[in-house]
């Protein structure tokens, strides 16, 4: 009942923070066909009745592809494309007609052996993708294969202000009447910068990976540019579209894992890969050629009294308990731990952020890191002393504590000059 009860509380903050947010989820028709489809399903309709707006964008799978014409190796719009004939087009549009009555019949069922079971969960699709050819490249008429050329963002907007989950197929309509082939990544990608979502998340077979065979979970937009030049994804590339068109956050989860949607969605660190557009920025843990920055940082702050001083010897000396957020290659904020393991206690200290970058969570963010550092080193209480800055870590779980809850070694140290105020947070 507690690790109920602890999983509630972990999660209402995220269920808050989702409501009303514009996700769009592409996976490919392999996914629909597969026999943990209806659990995604489930999740999916979970995540509607908790706020979200959901847009769906289905492929048509490899059964499919492999009737087509070999792709084309050739650089440009049509890389990696197909020419679909007529006949192809055919197949094509049954199938994804298939696909999407399936699709469509499984949210019907709204959210079985739960209270909600019934709740009504619509679902619509329509001409919301105009398509235009792909055209003639390097003397092959590619017939039906087509690209996006325009999203209906008002007509899918509509929707999902009522409440609706709007699904796309990977087929578009031009404006002389006819139909198109479209890769699904590409709607998805267009449906997702046309409506300014803040999510896309792709649905595969699995998580995003270095050359050396890495499991990717945080990249940094540069970094993704990097890595799809090292090793070429159609996924990442289609991440980094998205990203570079406005979408903030991509994911790339793995399909296969029970309930991976709720998990990166609910859960703190999440589960999968996350291609984020803040290139500029990281958080990470401090290294040595970090004090330069972390000392410029803070020394107003010393200079005033709100940081005690630190010399650059002692900070040389404690760079390890460091993390920072870089922007630019500049320092922008900062926070220590100074991890008691034997007490299972650590102190968090020198919080700063820049002044230019200030109330826009970085600090928050840091916290986080911090505490989640502070767990992986057995840390069970977090404390901190603060002259000027009780409410903000009030507002951030940390209760008044009396000196006598600080552990031995840290109450002899104690500064009575200053006369910091303690405060303590259970992690
Ligand atoms: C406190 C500090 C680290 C917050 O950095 P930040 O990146 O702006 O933090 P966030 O964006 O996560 O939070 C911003 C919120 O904290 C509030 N805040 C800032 N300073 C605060 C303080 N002294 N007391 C209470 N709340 C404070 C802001 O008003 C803002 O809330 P609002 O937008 O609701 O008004 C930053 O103001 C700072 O560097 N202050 C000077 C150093 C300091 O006091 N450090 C703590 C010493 S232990």
């Amino acid at each position: 009942m507690q690790n109920y009860v602890n999983w509630f509380r972990t999660a209402a903050p995220y269920i808050n923070a989702h409501k009303g947010k514009t996700v769009v989820l592409a996976f490919g028709g392999d996914v629909v066909e597969d026999e943990r489809f209806a659990a995604i399903v489930h999740d999916i309709a979970i995540l509607s009745t908790l706020g979200l707006k959901l847009v769906l964008v289905h492929g048509t799978g490899n059964a499919m592809d492999a009737t087509l014409p070999e792709a084309t190796q050739e650089a440009g719009a049509a890389r990696g494309r197909r020419a679909v004939s007529t006949q192809d087009l055919e197949r094509i549009t049954g199938h994804a007609g298939l696909l999407r009555a399936r699709i469509e019949a499984l949210l019907s069922m709204g959210i079985a052996n739960s209270p909600m079971h019934g709740a009504r969960i619509r679902v619509c699709s329509g001409n919301f993708v105009i398509a235009q050819p792909l055209g003639v490249h390097a003397g092959t008429d590619f017939g039906h294969a087509g690209r996006v050329r325009r999203i209906d963002r008002d007509g899918i907007s509509a929707e999902l202000v009522s409440g609706n989950i709007v699904l796309l197929s990977p087929l578009g309509y031009s404006t002389t009447g006819e139909i198109f082939y479209l890769g699904h990544d590409e709607v998805a990608v267009a449906a997702a910068t046309s409506l300014g979502a803040d999510k896309l998340v792709f649905l595969e077979e699995s998580l995003l990976t270095d050359a050396a065979g890495n499991v990717q979970r945080d990249l940094p937009l540069r970094l993704a540019q990097t890595l799809a030049a090292e090793q070429p994804s159609a996924v990442l590339d289609a991440a980094i579209d998205a990203c570079q068109g406005g979408v903030e956050r991509c994911y790339v989860l793995d399909y296969r894992r029970d309930g991976a949607l709720l998990c990166e969605l609910y859960t703190r660190d999440g589960i999968g890969t996350m291609v984020n557009r803040d290139s500029y920025e990281s958080i990470r843990v401090a290294g040595i050629e970090d004090v330069g920055g972390i000392m410029e940082l803070i020394a107003p702050l010393e200079r005033d009294g709100t940081l005690v001083r630190r010399s650059r010897e002692r900070l040389e000396l404690e760079i390890d308990c460091f993390s920072v957020v870089e922007r630019d290659g500049a320092i922008i904020a900062c926070a220590a731990l100074y991890a008691d393991t034997p007490n299972r206690s650590g102190e968090l200290a020198c919080v700063a952020t820049d002044p230019g970058y200030r109330r826009s969570g970085r600090a928050n963010r840091l916290l986080e890191h911090i505490e989640a550092r502070a767990r992986d080193g057995g840390v069970e209480r977090l404390f901190v002393l603060t002259t000027r800055t009780a409410h903000w870590f009030v507002e951030r779980g940390f209760r008044p504590a009396e000196l006598g809850e600080l552990p031995e070694k840290r109450r002899e140290l104690y500064n009575y000059q200053r006369n910091s105020k303690v405060f303590i947070k259970n992690i």
